[in-house]
C-alpha cells in the first residue's frame, strides 16, 4: 500500500505516509480543504513522516484556528471530513477526491486528484548537479468536460484558460502579446465552472511551477513544480462569487484604498524635473479635467539610486508634495529594489554590512544591471530586510508621500556580472536567499517587497490609507499591494487585452487591478486613447502612462474631438465614484472585485462565461466599450434580465430583455452602458478632484425591477480609518405601487446631503408622496429628496 499508515494531530490534521510519501489533510477555514502532498518525502530530506512546517508568502498570517477532522477507516479508503468538506484517499494508489456542498449547493464531487508523484533528487541538493528538474512534483486533477477554468494570474488569452500551457515564473517582458506567458505575476489559483457551479483549485508553491489545463491530456488539469511539494487547497463554491470569498479569506482581503486612488491619474516615464510634473497638473488645470494622482518615475533619483532624490529636478520634494496638494494631486513615486553597486552609498553600504543582498550559488554577493549598473538585490524573503526596507520610506512618509509604485520586482535583472542558467530577465535559478534558492524564492520576491512598504507607512504615515501598486506578485499580493498589467502597448489589441487580464485578475484574488491607459510602449493616437478612458471608467484604477520615447498622451494632446471625449469619459468616472467607492469597499470585505468578468455573476450562462469585451462593473452596470479602430457601435451581450440603456447612449432609458445580443450605436462620444432592472447606482457630480467620500450631493439612479430595486452606499472620510457608513436605498414594488426608503448602519454622522433619484423603467406616474419635487418624462421619474427623508411612495396606472 502507497499510503499504509495515518496519525491525528490535536483533532486538525491527518498525516498519512507509507514508505516514501506522505500526504496531510487539514482545513484552515470552512470550505476550504488542505491536501499538502510530498512524494518521496523521505528521499527529499522533507521531515519525513512529519513534514516539516512550511512558511506561506500567499496565506493571511493570522488564520483562526484550523476546523476539526473526523477521520474513517474501511479498509483502503481513508474518509477525512472537516469544515464541510470530505476527502475520500484511496491508501493503495494515492488517489483522493474533495467532495462536499457549501452555503446552499449541491452535495457534489468538486475535485478529483488522479495521481501526485515526484522525483528524489539525483544528488544532494547541490543544484548544479540537478540540474534544474523543473518537473520534480507532479499532480494531475481531473478535468471533467464542459468545464471552464478561470483566473490562474496575470494571462493574456481568453478568460476560460483551458486549453493552455501556463507558467508560473514572474517575467519582465516587453513587450508582450496576445500569446506571451508568463507574465509578471504568478496566481497558481484558478475557478473552476462546471453546468454553473463553482470550485477552487490552488496550489501554493512559490517554486517555479507549471499548470497544463487540459491541453495535453483534455481530461486533465496537470501541474509540475520545481519543488519538492505541492500544496494544494480545494475551495468550495457554489458561486464563483463564494470560491472568490474563501480565497480572500484565506490569503487576506485587500486593504480598503483612499478615494483619491480611484480618482484619474497622468503618468509618463519621461517626466524629468518637478517643473515637468508642474506642467502636467497646470495643463490638467487650465482644461478643467479632473485630476487626482501624478506618478513619478525614476528619473526623480540620483543616478537610479533608490531612496535618493535627485537635487537638480527635485530641489525640496516636501514643498513640491505640499504645492501639488494645493491643486488637490497626490505624487506617487517608483521605488525599484535593484540598489546600485556604489562604494559610499548609504543604502548599498548597510545592505552588504548586514548580509541583506541575495547570493550566488558561490556565496558571493550576487551582481546584476538594472536601472542602476553595476546593482545588488536585497533579499526581501527574510523579514529583518523586509523590516530594513521599510525603514527606508521614511524618505517618503517625511515629504508627505502618501502612494507608491514598486517596479521591476519580478525582481527584473537586464544581465549578470557572473552569468548563470536563467530564465526570462531575472536572478540565476541557483542563486540564494539564505539558504533557499532563487527557483524557490523567484516568485514570492515581490510580495515581501511590498509588506515592506505598506509597513513602512503603518509605521511612518499610520493615519493614511497607503496606496501601493506592483508590477510583479505572488497570490496574497493583495494584502500589500495592488497591481497593474505591466507594460502593455499602444494598439487596439492591447485595449481588448486590458479586459480579460484585469477581470482574471480579479478572479485571482486582486481585485483592484487595472491596466495603463493609452498603452505605454508605442504611438497611442487621438482615437485610441480616447476609447481606451471610455473602457477605463471602470477600471479599478485609472492611470495613463507612457514609455519615454513615444508621443505625449495627456488627454489634450491629439486635439479635438478626442480631448473633449476624454473629458467626458473623465467627469462620468468622477460622477460614478460614489458607486466605484462602494465597490472597493465591498472589495475589501468580501473579494469581489470591481470590474467584474460576467462569468463572476452569470455562471450557468455559457456565453456570459467566455464573454470578456465587455464587464460589470458591481452587479448590475454593463459596461460595454467599443475598442476597434472606426467602430462607431458594437454587439452587445445582455445576460438573462432586463437592462436599460443609460447615461450617453442616445436610447437612454430604453429597455433590453436578456439574454439576448443587442446593438449599440457608439459614435465615438458614447461609451455603451446598461443598468440591471432591480438595480439603483449612486452618483455624483463630476468635479475636478476627490476630497471626501461623503458626497454632499448623491443622485440615485435606479431601474425599477419586478419587486423593485437595491441600491448600496458606502462612504467615510475617504482616507484613514474605516469609520464608515453603509446604506441602503431600497424600494419596494408592489400591485401599482412603489415605496423607498432607506438602511444606514455604522457610526459616521453625515452631513446635509442633497438627494435626487432617477427611476427608469415607471409606467406614467399618478400620485408622489414624501418627495420634494418630481417630474416624469419619457419612462423616466425626478425625484428631488427633502432633507432627513424617510419614506416616499409612488403609484403609477398599471
Ligand atoms: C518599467 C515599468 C514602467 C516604467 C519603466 C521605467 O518598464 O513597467 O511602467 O515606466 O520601467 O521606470
Amino acid at each position: 500500500m502507497r499510503l499504509g499508515q495515518f496519525v491525528t494531530e490535536g483533532g486538525v490534521q491527518v498525516r498519512v505516509w507509507g514508505e516514501t510519501d506522505v500526504l496531510v489533510v487539514s482545513t484552515p477555514i470552512p470550505g476550504v480543504l488542505r491536501v499538502r502532498l510530498a512524494p518521496q518525502a523521505r528521499a527529499n530530506g522533507l521531515g519525513f513522516p512529519r513534514l516539516t512546517e512550511k512558511r506561506s508568502f500567499a496565506l493571511h498570517p493570522d488564520l483562526p484556528e484550523p476546523e476539526r477532522l473526523s477521520v474513517q477507516e474501511d479498509g483502503e479508503t481513508l474518509q477525512i471530513s472537516g469544515g464541510g468538506l470530505t476527502l475520500q484517499l484511496n491508501r493503495s494508489s494515492g488517489a483522493w477526491r474533495v467532495t462536499g456542498g457549501q452555503d446552499g449547493g449541491p452535495e457534489r464531487e468538486l475535485a478529483s486528484v488522479l495521481d501526485w508523484s515526484g522525483d528524489a533528487p539525483t544528488a544532494r541538493p547541490a543544484m548544479t548537479a540537478e540540474r534544474f528538474n523543473l518537473r520534480r512534483s507532479r499532480l494531475s486533477v481531473a478535468a471533467p468536460e464542459g468545464a471552464a477554468y478561470l483566473g490562474f494570474g496575470e494571462r493574456v488569452g481568453p478568460l476560460d484558460k483551458r486549453g493552455m500551457q501556463l507558467t508560473f515564473w514572474n517575467t519582465d517582458c516587453y513587450p508582450h502579446h496576445t500569446d506571451t506567458d508568463p507574465l509578471y505575476i504568478s496566481v497558481p489559483f484558478t475557478t473552476v465552472v462546471q453546468g454553473g457551479l463553482a470550485h477552487g483549485i490552488f496550489v501554493d508553491e512559490t517554486w517555479r511551477m507549471t499548470a497544463d489545463v487540459a491541453r495535453t491530456n483534455p481530461y486533465a488539469l496537470d501541474f509540475a513544480s520545481a519543488g519538492p511539494e505541492l500544496d494544494v487547497y480545494v475551495l468550495a463554491g457554489p458561486r464563483p462569487a463564494d470560491v472568490l470569498r474563501r480565497f480572500a479569506d484565506l490569503t487576506g482581503h485587500a486593504p480598503m484604498p483612499p478615494l483619491w486612488a480611484l480618482g484619474a491619474a497622468q503618468s509618463r516615464w519621461g517626466y524629468r524635473t518637478a517643473d515637468d510634473l508642474r506642467a502636467v497638473i497646470a495643463g490638467y488645470r487650465e482644461r478643467n479635467l479632473p485630476l487626482d494622482s501624478v506618478y513619478i518615475d525614476i528619473e526623480y533619483m540620483d543616478a537610479f539610486k533608490v531612496w535618493t532624490v535627485n537635487r537638480a529636478g527635485f530641489p525640496d520634494l516636501k514643498a513640491f508634495v505640499k504645492e501639488a496638494a494645493k491643486e488637490g494631486v497626490k505624487l506617487v513615486p517608483i521605488i525599484d529594489p535593484g540598489i546600485k553597486l556604489e562604494a559610499g552609498y548609504d543604502v548599498y553600504e548597510e545592505a552588504l554590512k548586514n548580509d541583506y543582498l541575495v547570493r550566488t550559488a558561490r556565496g558571493d554577493v550576487l551582481v546584476g544591471e538594472v536601472w542602476p549598473d553595476p546593482a545588488v538585490f536585497p533579499d526581501f524573503t527574510r523579514p529583518e530586510v523586509v523590516a530594513w526596507w521599510a525603514g527606508r520610506h521614511k524618505l517618503f512618509t517625511d515629504a508627505g508621500i502618501q502612494g507608491q509604485w514598486n517596479d521591476m520586482n519580478e525582481p527584473a535583472c537586464f544581465s549578470l556580472a557572473q552569468p548563470r542558467e536563467t530564465e526570462g530577465k531575472t536572478l540565476p535559478y541557483d542563486a540564494l536567499h539564505g539558504s533557499r534558492s532563487h527557483l524557490e524564492m523567484h516568485n514570492a520576491y515581490a510580495n515581501p517587497m511590498s509588506q515592506a512598504s505598506r509597513a513602512g507607512y503603518a509605521k511612518y504615515s499610520p493615519e493614511i490609507r497607503p496606496w501601493i501598486i506592483s508590477r510583479a506578485g505572488y497570490a496574497g499580493i493583495q494584502r500589500h499591494a495592488t497591481v497593474w498589467t505591466g507594460d502593455n502597448a499602444a494598439t487596439w489589441s492591447h485595449l481588448a487585452l486590458s479586459l480579460p487580464m484585469i477581470g482574471g485578475l480579479g478572479l485571482s484574488g486582486i481585485p483592484f487591478a487595472a491596466a495603463d491607459v493609452g498603452g505605454f510602449g508605442g504611438d497611442t493616437t487621438g482615437e485610441l486613447l480616447a476609447r481606451w478612458y471610455q473602457t477605463a471608467v471602470g477600471y479599478p484604477f485609472l492611470r495613463n502612462h507612457s514609455a519615454q520615447g513615444t508621443v505625449d498622451q495627456e488627454p489634450w494632446r491629439f486635439g479635438e474631438p478626442y480631448t473633449s471625449v476624454i473629458h467626458a469619459a473623465l467627469e462620468l468616472r468622477y460622477r460614478l465614484l460614489p458607486h466605484l467607492y462602494t465597490l472597493a469597499h465591498l472589495a475589501s470585505q468580501t473579494g469581489l472585485p470591481v470590474l467584474r468578468p460576467l462569468a463572476l455573476h452569470h455562471a450557468a450562462d455559457e456565453t456570459a462565461l467566455r464573454t470578456d469585451s465587455q464587464y460589470l462593473l458591481g452587479y448590475g452596470l454593463m459596461v460595454a466599450p467599443v475598442m476597434a479602430a472606426g467602430h462607431r457601435g458594437r454587439q452587445v451581450y445582455l445576460p438573462a434580465g432586463r437592462w436599460a440603456a443609460v447615461f450617453n447612449l442616445a436610447e437612454f432609458g430604453a429597455v433590453h430583455d436578456g439574454p439576448a445580443h443587442v446593438t449599440a450605436e457608439a459614435p465615438l462620444h458614447t461609451l455603451p452602458l446598461y443598468l440591471k432592472a432591480g438595480e439603483a447606482l449612486p452618483l455624483t457630480e463630476p468635479a475636478a478632484h476627490t476630497t471626501q467620500a461623503r458626497w454632499p450631493r448623491v443622485t440615485w439612479l435606479a431601474h425599477l425591477g419586478e419587486t423593485g430595486f437595491v441600491g448600496q452606499l458606502y462612504e467615510d472620510a475617504g482616507d484613514g480609518p474605516l469609520e464608515g457608513r453603509s446604506t441602503r436605498l431600497i424600494g419596494d414594488r408592489e400591485a401599482g405601487r412603489l415605496s423607498i426608503r432607506r438602511e444606514a448602519e455604522g457610526a459616521a454622522s453625515l452631513p446635509e446631503q442633497r438627494e435626487t433619484l432617477h427611476i427608469i423603467g415607471l409606467e406614467p406616474v399618478r400620485e408622489v408622496q414624501g418627495a420634494a419635487s418630481f417630474s416624469y418624462e419619457d419612462g423616466v421619474l425626478r425625484l428631488t429628496l427633502p432633507a432627513r427623508w424617510e419614506e416616499v411612495t409612488v403609484t403609477w396606472v398599471e
